[in-house]
């Protein structure tokens, strides 16, 4: 019998309506236009602005979309995993009430956060399950709503984030294609330089620390570019030589989208053409864990059956790696 791997056999994906401009963040923040695309390749981003409504709301709206476009039943999803930096709250699982509220009633669910990397780590824990035969219906979505940790007023994380959230389904194949390898890191000791600190055991939140911003996520921008950099570049060199993959037969590098010079610096170390960087950065700005299977939402029709794809991604912890996964379909908009 042949192994079985786990293949990404659908996907769908959400933003919000609302969107927010350079031009309308210079009304807000002292930055320009020209400073925020050159810096980041950001151009605008998607915010969730109605009362009441969460990360959730996303999740949902990305799984439907999913659902809808595979015309599966819900009730055959047997795991629902929710990757976010951003829970609706902190007890009772964001990931739970997702899976009621699409119907995937025989589902089990949790919540994964690893920061930026939620998704990418998430690939991995859903691909374990169904290697191991466990499982054959496991959702993974990753959603953030990241205006809701924002300062409006703080031009270093205001420019970069914003809210989406996309959806993979992974089931089991017996043709090679799916995850092949991964490669995960950490290093605990970077946490102080990316982080949301108030709202958790070790700093609740009091009404000083509110006063003081306390609630919205800090980042020393220069310190997580450069370790971005260099961390996810040789993750990805790493994948490359031990699956004897070059610039030549790896179709798709799809990297966590936090900064275009960050996508183009990881693309450049691995000789990747400029045609096989997968972008939406200036329409999406940092969805933190939902850049990925935005892309993969967004790139669907060009992705063929049997092409290699190259994820990356770096984020708060730190926490970075790569994976290689073989496509598994063609897209039915041919
Ligand atoms: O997804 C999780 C991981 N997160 C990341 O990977 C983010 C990584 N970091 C970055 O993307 C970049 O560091 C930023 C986009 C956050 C900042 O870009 P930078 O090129 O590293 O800028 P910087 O912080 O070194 O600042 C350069 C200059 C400074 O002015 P001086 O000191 O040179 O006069 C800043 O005060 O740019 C200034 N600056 C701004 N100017 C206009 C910083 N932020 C802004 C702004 N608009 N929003």
């Amino acid at each position: 019998m042949s192994k079985i791997s786990a293949a990404i056999t659908a996907v769908g994906a959400y933003v919000p309506e609302y969107i927010l401009t350079n031009q309308m963040l210079e009304e807000m923040v002292d930055t320009n236009d020209e400073w925020i695309t050159s810096r980041t390749g950001i151009k605008e981003r998607r915010i969730l602005r109605d009362v009441g409504k969460g990360t959730s709301y996303l999740a949902i709206k990305a799984a439907q979309d999913l659902i809808n476009k595979k015309g599966i039943n819900p009730e055959t999803i047997e795991l629902v995993i929710v990757a976010t930096a951003t829970p609706d709250m902190k007890a009772a699982s964001t990931a739970a009430f997702t899976a009621s509220e699409i119907g995937a009633v025989n589902a089990f669910s949790f919540d994964m956060d690893a920061a930026c990397s939620s998704f990418l780590y998430g690939m991995s824990v859903a691909a374990s399950y169904i290697e191991s035969g466990r499982y054959k219906n496991v959702l993974l979505i990753g959603a953030d709503k990241m205006s809701s940790i924002i300062n409006y007023k703080d031009r270093a994380t205001c420019i970069i984030f914003g809210d989406g959230a996309g959806a993979v389904l992974f089931e089991p194949n017996e043709e090679g294609l799916g995850l092949k390898d991964e490669y995960l890191r950490s290093d605990g000791t970077g946490r102080e330089f990316l982080q949301a600190t108030y709202g958790g055991s070790s700093f609740p939140i009091t009404e000083e620390a509110m006063a003081n911003g306390g609630q919205y996520a800090f980042q020393e921008g220069r310190t997580v570019f450069k370790n971005a950099v260099s961390s996810m570049a040789d993750a990805a060199v790493k994948i490359l030589e031990r699956n004897n993959l070059t610039k030549d037969n790896v179709a798709w590098l799809a990297a966590h989208q936090a900064n275009k010079r960050i996508i183009d610096a990881t693309a450049q170390r691995i000789e990747l053409d400029e045609s096989k960087v997968m972008v939406n950065i200036h329409k999406y700005g940092n969805t933190t864990s939902a850049t990925l299977p935005l892309l993969l939402n967004d790139y669907e029709s060009q992705l063929k059956k049997g092409d290699n794809i190259i994820f990356a991604a770096f984020g708060g912890g730190f926490n970075w790696g790569s994976i290689y996964l073989k496509w598994a379909y063609n897209s039915i908009n041919e």
